[in-house]
């Protein structure tokens, strides 16, 4: 498939961070009309390579090529101009805008400066048209889901003129079926003469999608194979440079106590209507619950209500035998609970802020950490290290900002900081979003071994075969409601698809 020219051709690039050299003699040739994935572990330098491409970062060393023509891109306005789009790895919309408004605002076409709404409404009709995807263009941002959302993006990029995208880990935050369209969008894209470059953690989806992977490790390029001659192992390797440990082998430990009790909760949503409809469920100690959907049906505000942030219309929740229902989110976090967020940019960190003061984050009260009216500096930046080594979490310091850490390096130090707390209960929404599949298996490896020193963990997933490894009983949540109850046995990817998309559970 494509052809020999080469869209993109990246040689030799260099870009250095303070203490940190990203991206070292890195060679990329991308041939026009192919869909070219990237792969490497958490901070490999893939991110920031593409920000170069996108003229967001000026590389130290090294040439870019487009089509042929050498080019030295001064900021993204640039590039898009050149015909490239980028969507990010943490998308970038304005969430009390509309969908049009979004796509429109920055971009073109205006006449004696106002913008043409109309005439852009046309325009995206068409491009949806032959991408075979729709979005509601009136649609609040706000109330979109983040496939829709991710929609949004590949919109906007398009409605610019772009000819070749760079998708960021777009698939992170996709169920299955998401994916599926993703990749349909993906091939009329290309069909019609387009260029996709693609970076994923998903090993399986870049073998089944991709025409070329070119393999970065530590900051170079250490591989470019075709995806006909490497297989998911072969391919980790050449990521990791070593085999990568096994995530299965299971054995349930679920204890008699009931930790978090859940009885016929409604929360409301958006607009006054249900979000969680009647929710009835317990986590006992030791036990893994985890509830599968696509994004929207219900689990964030479930998990809103159980950490006190939003207040049920009806029902109760019990902590460790305590009636909660009415108690405030300080209240929970001090008995026990603890919450991996959804979203680790507006709930998990503070990106400006170093990493020890994220590390602390909730945890300030601990006595641990104070001298008198004081943060006892020492023992926060130790146990931050602590946090830093104990998850791998690749930085050359715990006095950076959160920000420069890479997507999946936030997530690592994130997932760390909510076990360091010793929960009793821990909300866990996609603990693994975004990591590499070596630390995905080390943070599949941590939650067991809290599970069996008696943690509870409720735990939020996209990626289904997560949710069955690590699961002692699966619920589907539908429009609110729990529709169908597994053991993860009897779970397959398959049957728990059918129940996320409103298929109704047999009850013998
Ligand atoms: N703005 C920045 N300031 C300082 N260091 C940075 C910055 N952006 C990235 N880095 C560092 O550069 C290295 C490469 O990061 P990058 O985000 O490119 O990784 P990645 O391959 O995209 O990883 P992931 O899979 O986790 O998204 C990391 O060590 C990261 O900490
Ligand atoms: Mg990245």
């Amino acid at each position: 498939m494509g052809s020999d020219t080469l869209a993109v051709q990246l040689t030799g690039i260099e870009k250095r961070f303070p203490g940190v050299i990203a991206n070292h003699d890195v060679n990329l040739n991308v041939r026009a009309g192919t869909i070219h994935a990237i792969v490497g572990e958490n901070g490999a330098g893939k991110s920031t390579l593409m920000k170069t491409l996108y003229g967001m970062h000026q590389p130290e060393a090294g040439t870019i090529h487009v089509f042929g023509q050498q080019v030295r891109f001064k900021s993204p306005s640039e590039a898009i101009s050149a015909g490239i789009g980028m969507v990010h790895q943490h998308f970038m919309l304005a969430d009390n805008l509309t969908v049009l408004e979004n796509i429109v605002l920055g971009a073109e076409p205006t006449a004696n400066g106002v913008i043409r709404f109309e005439q852009a409404r046309e325009r995206l009709n068409q491009i949806m048209a032959s991408l075979g995807a729709r979005v509601d263009l009136d649609a609040l941002v706000s109330d979109l889901g983040v496939g829709q959302r991710q929609r949004v993006e590949i919109l906007k990029v398009l409605f610019r003129g772009a000819r070749i995208l760079i998708l960021d880990e777009p698939t992170a935050v996709l169920v299955p079926q998401e994916v599926e369209e993703l990749f349909v969008t993906l091939h009329r894209l290309v069909a019609d003469g387009a260029t996709v470059i693609f970076i994923s953690h998903k090993l399986d989806e870049v073998l089944a999608v991709s025409d070329d992977i070119t393999v970065i490790r530590s900051g170079t390029t250490v591989a470019e194979v075709k995806p006909g001659n490497v297989t998911r192992a072969t391919l980790g390797v050449l990521m990791v440079g070593s085999e990568l440990p096994s995530p299965h082998g299971r054995t349930s430990q679920v204890g008699a106590v009931a930790k978090l009790v859940v009885s016929h909760l409604s929360v409301r949503g958006i607009g006054g209507r249900l979000a969680v409809d009647d929710v009835s469920f317990e986590v006992h100690e030791g036990e893994v619950v985890g509830i599968a959907g696509v994004e929207g049906n219900g689990q964030f505000e479930l998990c809103q209500a159980l950490l006190g942030i939003e207040h049920p219309t009806t029902g109760s929740v019990h902590l460790d035998g305590d009636d909660i229902t009415g108690k405030p989110v300080q209240y929970r976090l001090e008995h026990g609970i603890s919450y991996i967020p959804f979203d680790r940019h507006r709930e998990g960190l503070l990106l400006d802020a170093p990493l020890w003061e994220n590390t602390l984050l909730g945890r300030d009260g601990n006595p641990e950490f104070q001298r008198g009216p004081f943060i006892a500096a020492s023992a926060v930046r130790a146990d931050a290290r602590q946090v830093i080594d104990d998850f791998d979490v690749r930085t050359p310091s715990e006095t950076v900002p959160a920000y420069a850490l890479s997507g999946g390096n936030q997530q690592k130090l994130l997932v760390g900081r909510e076990l360091a707390s010793e929960p009793g209960v821990l909300l866990a929404a996609h603990p693994t979003r975004g990591v590499d599949i070596g630390a995905q298996a080390a943070i599949w490896e941590k939650l067991r071994i809290a599970r069996d020193e008696g943690l509870a963990v409720l735990l939020v997933s996209a990626d289904l075969e997560e949710l069955i490894g690590l699961s002692d009983q699966i619920l589907v949540m539908f429009d609110g409601r729990i529709n169908a109850r597994l053991s993860p046995a009897e779970a397959t990817p398959e049957l728990l698809g059918t129940y996320m998309t409103g298929g109704h559970q047999e009850v013998a």
